[in-house]
């Protein structure tokens, strides 16, 4: 398989409105991640993916661009932006920016004109259509809930918004709109940047019937079908490839919604014909139901295992696999796979991170997953900012299909919020992040889950997080070996070998808070083989079945070449 950095990087997110606050507006900025860069390169990361810092109304946070090439106020300037990119390449870490291109802000200079009138050069640019009997277009529910359409009375049209109604959606089939994307993406690339993760870019190819989809439990129709790996979807990258991408060095990740390994073979092929890699979401919709992710369900471990399997050997040596627990619309991964109760949050993020890590493809480390950042206890619906946990409550708690006190507590498990609220830098006010008025509330449990803490003690999950980066430059058979499942029945034991000629790693994570036994396979022999990372022991001399403590993970090595 050919080397490439990319593929032996390990990639950190950072969501810049809660990663830190240089200038106590309450709201995270770019100083605040330059100042910030010394803590990054000390972690060991390769790559900083940075979420959307362009000119924004943030009615979603800044997917919601209204200038691409302009920065967002409250972020700072673009001066700023050159210093960060700088610092960041001074440190041999790269930047890789979001790519936000399914849609635009409502308040971006082309939905004004094009919303202005019929004949406006950029009516087109946007997807208008006429009222079907009196209603929308076709049945479609937005990702955020509702219509996917909105009335528009000036020109008496709606248009489609698959996110928010200030998100409306770009017409790809317009070559005006693809080269403007690919102006602006070459304009960041001669920038100097790095990489782009390509928001929803499964979505930008919708069928052009606009057929009414199934009906679901929201009422409305369902879009996939029709939006999702879209007709002409590969053209549209395979051109930008061929445009832009393949001028530059880069790293592209794209966010595919609906994805299958068919499709992602078409995406992330690794002829280069189109991206990098792309996050598949199957592992994270496990415990997904009838009223989408809200819900308590846990996810059973031998599901996850299938499905990861599934993907780390389908994928193998034709397409690249992107690794992740956690990102900015996920709660956090140790209070939802793991345990976050004082006794076993540390161990079970370290083992989380363990099996995430040490298997194919490129990792990724939201913010604060390296401290084992925990959910929030949000106290009311008030502290709740993210527009789909919001519109959802309200959706689901009106059509009455669920009860207040029920939706409240699915929000605090399953909102997106829980990853969004501030960076815990140390156990001061406000954790560190602001010496203002925190945009939102901070984690209360920031005075014993923080970074200072951890940097300066040893068995910290930081240090443990640390580990694993270097471990993954130490050892090719991390990077480039083959993936094999045992035990794919075991109710508790995620066990899993990698191998790369005479190199082989075997990986035992406990998913319990029981203690365990893994009896060894004859191929691997107590006396041969040495405990590369465990997070209880880091010396621990194996024996022929391995007594695990709850969430232990070991993983061991042996080559054949004594
Ligand atoms: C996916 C992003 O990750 C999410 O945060 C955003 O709300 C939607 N796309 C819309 O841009």
């Amino acid at each position: 398989m050919e080397k490439t950095w990319w593929k032996e990087s390990v990639v950190y997110q950072i969501y810049p409105r809660s990663f830190c606050d240089s200038n106590g507006d309450g709201i995270g900025d770019l100083n605040g991640i330059t100042q910030k860069m010394d803590y990054l390169k000390e972690l060991g990361i390769d790559v900083i993916w940075l979420s959307p810092v362009y000119e924004s109304p943030n009615d979603d946070n800044g997917y919601d661009i209204s200038n691409y090439q302009g920065i967002m106020k409250e972020f700072g300037t673009m001066e700023d932006f050159d210093r960060m990119l700088h610092a960041a390449h001074e440190r041999s870490i790269r930047i890789v920016m979001d790519l936000v291109v399914n849609h635009t802000s409502d308040e971006h200079p082309w939905f004004m004109e094009s919303r202005s009138s019929k004949d406006s050069p950029y009516r087109d640019y946007y997807i208008w259509k006429e009222a079907k009997d009196g209603k929308a277009p076709n049945n479609w529910g937005s990702c955020f809930g509702g219509s996917a359409w909105k009335y528009d009375p000036a020109t008496d049209m709606y248009f489609l918004h698959m996110f928010s109604q200030k998100q409306p959606d770009l017409n790809w089939e317009n070559p005006q709109v693809r080269k403007e994307v690919f102006d602006m993406m070459d304009w960041w690339c001669q920038k100097g940047i790095d990489g782009f993760r390509m928001d929803v870019i499964s979505m930008i190819s919708k069928d052009q019937a606009f057929p009414d989809g199934e009906i679901k439990e929201t009422g409305y129709g369902d879009y996939g079908p029709y939006v999702c790996n879209g007709p002409r979807v590969h053209e549209y990258l395979q051109e930008m490839n061929q445009i832009v991408l393949s001028k530059y060095d880069l790293l592209t990740v794209g966010e595919c919604a609906g994805v299958t390994i068919e499709e992602a073979k078409k995406y992330a092929n690794l002829d280069g014909s189109e991206l990098n890699m792309i996050f598949q979401f199957e592992h994270m919709d496990l415990d997904g139901g009838e009223t989408f992710k809200w819900n308590e369900k846990k996810i059973r471990l031998t599901e996850l295992k299938a499905t990861l399997t599934k993907w780390q050997n389908e994928l193998y040596d034709k397409a690249w696999n992107s690794l992740y627990w956690c990102n900015h619309d996920q709660p956090r991964i140790v209070s939802r796979l793991g345990n976050d109760s004082k006794q076993y949050r540390e161990v079970s993020a370290k083992m989380l991170a363990t099996c995430l890590h040490m298997m194919q493809g490129t990792p990724y480390i939201y913010q604060g997953e390296e401290l084992g950042m925990t959910n929030v206890p949000f106290p009311t619906l008030d502290e709740f900012r993210d527009i789909e946990s919001i519109n959802a409550y309200h959706e689901y708690t009106q059509s009455g299909q669920i009860a207040k006190a029920d939706m409240f507590r699915y929000l605090c498990y399953k909102s997106r919020d829980n990853a969004r609220t501030p960076m815990q830098w140390d156990d001061t006010k406000h954790a560190g992040f602001t010496t203002g008025t925190p945009w939102i509330m901070v984690n209360p449990n920031y005075q014993h889950i923080n970074a200072r803490e951890q940097v300066a003690r040893e068995d910290s999950v930081f240090h443990y997080y640390q580990k694993l980066i270097k471990l993954r430059k130490q050892h090719d058979v991390i990077l480039y070996g083959t993936y094999q499942l045992l035990l794919p029945d075991d109710p508790n034991l995620y066990v899993y070998t990698r191998t790369l000629g005479e190199e082989q790693l075997l990986v035992i994570c406990n998913f319990t808070d029981q203690e365990q036994t893994f009896p060894l396979p004859s191929d691997w022999r107590p006396e041969h083989i040495n405990l590369l990372i465990g997070n209880y022991f880091t010396n621990k001399p194996a024996e022929p079945t391995i007594p695990l403590l709850p969430y232990e993970a070991r993983v061991y090595y042996q080559t054949t070449v004594q």
